[in-house]
């Protein structure tokens, strides 16, 4: 448990000065729910709830990609959902959009390695910092999107399950500081607001930061594609396909990222 006091989110501090067009419109934090994400979804038939932001204190079934649960003990990570209706952008493009804006938003201290790991981890100094899950809902005006994101911010390497000590990590640790999490909403919020539009105008611009951001580009990477395993080189990334890579068995194949698990 951490011991150093916390100062809770408060939806008034993150919502001024904003300046977003889109994403935070309002703002909701909840003291514990289940999920943020199954928040999200409840406003989700109201297309007026686009850009709705939804924050928790604590969650008591938090989720992560593949069946994983997302563990944060309480007021330690951000943990929000962001609901987008009649979204029309790509959902391989959103992945990425998401996951530039999560990285942007954390920024780099001073002295260490920030990096996207495809499709939804964010790395720093080689450990997982924050996650992405991204849940869509078909609907007749163009897909409804859940953008589920997990920051750790205050956990000490104890507070992370026996698992995950040696591959997850805080921003405290990382930053040998005590993170502001309203400064941190705040950031995250307007990267989303300003990556999203991004996405939509341009997407070689979110393409090109990707590319600069990412952990796995010019790597060998082994993966599970509806269950099988695939190896190669990873050669670049198709803002409507995934993942490239250039196979160990020959030929280039593209990995999208709903059907696709990084392997261990
Ligand atoms: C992953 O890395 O597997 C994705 C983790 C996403 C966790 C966040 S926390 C807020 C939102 N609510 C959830 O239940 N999950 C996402």
């Amino acid at each position: 448990m951490t011991c150093h006091k916390i100062e809770p989110l408060d939806p008034d501090k993150i919502k001024t000065n904003l300046n977003t067009n889109r994403i935070g419109r309002e703002i909701l934090v909840y003291n514990r729910t289940s999920s943020t994400n199954d928040i999200a979804r409840r406003y989700a038939e109201d297309s007026n709830n686009d850009g709705l932001v939804i924050f928790a204190e604590e969650q008591t079934a938090g989720r992560g990609r593949a069946g994983n649960k997302w563990h944060s003990n309480r007021s330690d990570g951000i943990l929000c959902s962001i609901l987008l209706t009649a979204d029309k952008t790509n959902p391989e493009l959103l992945s990425l959009a998401c996951a530039v804006a999560v990285a942007e938003a954390i920024g780099k201290p001073t002295g260490s390695r920030l990096k996207i790991k495809w499709p939804n981890d964010i790395m720093l100094n080689g450990k997982k910092v924050a996650g992405i899950l991204l849940e869509a809902k078909p609907s007749n005006s163009g897909n409804i999107y859940i953008v589920g994101i997990g920051i750790n911010c205050h956990q000490q390497k104890n507070d992370f399950p026996a698992e995950l000590q040696q591959i997850a990590t805080s921003i405290d640790i990382e930053s040998q500081s005590v993170a502001d999490r309203i400064r941190l909403a705040k950031r995250l919020v307007c990267s989303l607001d300003h990556w999203l539009e991004t996405a939509n105008k341009n997407k070689k611009e979110v393409t090109d930061r990707w590319y600069e951001l990412s952990y796995q580009l010019d790597h060998r990477v082994t993966l599970l594609f509806n269950g099988k395993k695939f190896t190669g080189n990873c050669i670049g990334i198709d803002p409507e396909k995934g993942l490239i890579l250039q196979l160990d068995t020959g030929g280039i194949r593209m990995f999208d990222a709903a059907h696709t698990t990084i392997a261990k």
